[in-house]
């Protein structure tokens, strides 16, 4: 499809001058994620949700250009998409960050399936990886024991509180298995989820190790 070939083609570019150049990666697991549950699901518009995996992330922080909606406004609405498809990856755009998206009945299907696939992406062993990549471009300890991993947790990005990595599970990866929108995203999320489990009960032993001594 040639919109797909032509928007794929302006958001790999456009996210090129993000630091670490991998941003572009991270939107092409999102959309075979998202199709995969689409299939699964047999629910959703599939060219919204292919559309709205690819602009996810237009306007954030990885991104050459800031405003998100304005953009997709701007792009698709030059390729002659339907205004309702135009408007509905808009809404995807906008609603699907974590602070933003914990409780939204009225959220449409498409919008679930992408939101589902972009917390996937944040979880298991991918996961583990972005979050520890993400903690050493910003300079952070992987853990510090001086900080409370049982305060409550961080619902909202706007003060963020995750100092080490490992803090950050506790601000946000744990929890993204309870916010899965549809089925498939559950059963994906499930194993996902246990292996972080796994993983930060080998990661705390390791570091305890010797203690017990
Ligand atoms: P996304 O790219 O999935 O839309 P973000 O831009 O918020 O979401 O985060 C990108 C990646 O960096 C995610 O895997 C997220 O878990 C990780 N990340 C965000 N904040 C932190 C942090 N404070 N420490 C470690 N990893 C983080
Ligand atoms: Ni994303």
């Amino acid at each position: 499809m040639e919109i797909i070939e032509a928007v794929t083609g302006y958001v790999s570019e456009a996210m090129k001058t993000h630091d670490s150049g991998h941003g572009w990666l991270h939107i092409e697991r999102v959309v075979r994620l998202a199709l995969h549950i689409h299939e699964c699901e047999q629910q959703g518009n599939r060219f919204c949700i292919e559309l709205g995996a690819l602009m996810h992330d237009v306007g954030d922080h990885k991104f050459a250009a800031h405003d998100g909606p304005a953009e997709i406004r701007r792009l698709l609405g030059g390729f002659g998409v339907d205004p309702r498809i135009i408007d509905e990856v808009v809404s995807i755009n906008e609603k699907i960050s974590f602070s933003k998206g914990i409780r939204n009945p009225a959220a449409s299907i498409e919008l679930q399936i992408v939101q589902d696939a972009d917390r996937l992406d944040a979880m298991g062993a991918i996961g583990i990886a972005r979050a520890f990549n993400h903690g050493g471009f910003k300079g952070n300890e992987i853990y510090d024991p001086r900080e409370r991993l049982s305060d409550p947790p961080l619902l909202s990005a706007s003060r963020p509180r995750s100092v080490s990595t490992v803090h950050h599970f506790y601000d946000k990866l744990l929890l993204l298995k309870d916010l899965m929108n549809t089925p498939t995203g559950k059963k994906l999320a499930g194993e996902r989820h246990d292996f972080m489990v796994r993983y930060l009960d080998q990661f705390f032993r390791e570091w305890n190790s010797g203690n017990e001594l």
